[in-house]
């Protein structure tokens, strides 16, 4: 079949917002009129901006300046997806698919391929899209760096930093105070954020949703901990942390999201049984989405240019319906339909949590 003759292209980023997405924006539209002579049109929002005909046309200069910026020139929400869309019928939600409206705007807007940013939802989204005969090319992003197909999710190496950088800080004031603090990062399924900044800011006890807890072992190691001297424990610990044979802790159920239940407070619960076991007085804080803002560190800004950058090449090189991911540092192209199969999560024998094991930390069981 001879290769389609691409001549505009649309953007959108979709879902949960994080650092680097404005570095993928960038390098899309730079790379697309620079190299290849394509028109790019963004689309608001997510795709509540292409059900609902909101898109203006990127130039060059729309997109200088924003590599540094955090958030989404474009705008967000995970309220969106196309085939199960929330209208509001006497104070109650029902969804409806208004996929046709989608490919009907693309069509008449004459799109001839449309980069979606995303995580699981947006990628699962895209993954129908293709289905469906729409030219898509995918591009993964998350704080969690859980999307199946990729090594890494631009977005995660920010939000480890700034965890990181919050774990120093309870550090101090713990120890002054012989407190357990306990730090509560972002990760519904997967652990990637408590893992990494947990090693990276020595955290004493690493609780993460892949591996469910026994408060009485982390009761025991702060108890050893103390024995040997050691008057205060730093835990991190992710939302979706559950005990075993125990369930999640949900904040509050919401009607129109993707997502009806909003996590948040295990670590308030952590805090409440080890102070009944131990003794030992605590403290929690909910670091919540001051890891999804601000300006992106340097890996994510990289990272964010390398895949918007391979996007534009496989529409050129025709390679629809697959997502740019990395492997061993190398972007490759990954179907689609590898990627909407749920959440990469950490393994059981990953080599971080055996050297975490190795060096006394605890990991909830
Ligand atoms: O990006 C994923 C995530 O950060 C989850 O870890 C978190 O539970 C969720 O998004 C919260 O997103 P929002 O408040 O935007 O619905």
């Amino acid at each position: 079949m001879a290769k389609k003759k691409i001549k505009r292209i649309g953007v959108l980023t979709s879902g949960g917002d994080c650092p680097g997405l404005n570095a993928v924006i960038r390098a899309v539209t730079k790379k697309a009129i620079h190299e290849y002579g394509y028109e790019v049109i963004g689309f608001k929002d997510g795709f509540e901006g292409l059900l609902f005909n909101r898109h203006r046309k990127l130039n060059e200069v729309d997109v200088s300046g924003i590599l540094t910026l955090g958030g989404t020139i474009l705008g967000t929400t995970n309220r969106a997806n196309p085939y199960k869309y929330p209208v509001e019928k006497k104070g109650n939600f029902v969804y409806k698919d208004l996929s046709a409206q989608v490919i009907e705007n693309l069509r008449k807007l004459k799109i001839d391929c449309l980069v979606c940013i995303g995580g699981d939802g947006t990628l699962d989204t895209t993954h129908r899209l293709s289905t469906q005969g729409v030219a898509v090319v995918g591009v993964p992003k998350t704080v969690d760096n859980d999307v199946k197909g990729t090594d890494v999710t631009f977005g995660f190496d920010t939000a480890v930093h700034i965890a990181t950088e919050a774990i120093d800080r309870l550090h101090t004031t713990a120890e002054s105070h012989h407190r357990i603090m306990i730090l509560e990062v972002m990760g519904r399924t997967a652990g990637w954020i408590a893992l990494y900044a947990g090693v990276a800011g020595g955290g004493d006890g690493i609780i993460i949703p892949e591996i469910p807890y026994d408060i009485s072992e982390i009761a025991q190691h702060i108890k050893d901990r103390r024995k040997n001297g050691k008057h205060f424990t730093i835990l991190v610990v992710a939302e979706g942390a559950r005990p075993l044979g125990g369930n999640v802790t949900v904040q509050r159920m919401v009607k129109d999201g993707s997502e009806p239940k909003r996590l948040g407070g295990v670590s308030f619960i952590i805090g409440q049984e080890l102070e009944k076991l131990t003794g030992i007085e605590s403290r929690n804080v909910v670091l919540g989405h001051l890891q999804r803002g601000g300006s992106p560190s340097p890996f994510d800004r990289i990272l964010g240019t390398q895949l918007g950058s391979k996007a534009v090449d496989f529409i050129a090189q025709g390679e629809f319906g697959c997502m740019v991911g990395v492997k061993d540092n190398h972007m490759v192209k990954v179907p689609l339909s590898r990627v909407a199969q749920g959440s990469r999560l950490v393994a059981l024998d990953h080599p971080l949590i055996k050297d975490a094991r190795a060096l006394g930390t605890c990991l909830g069981n």
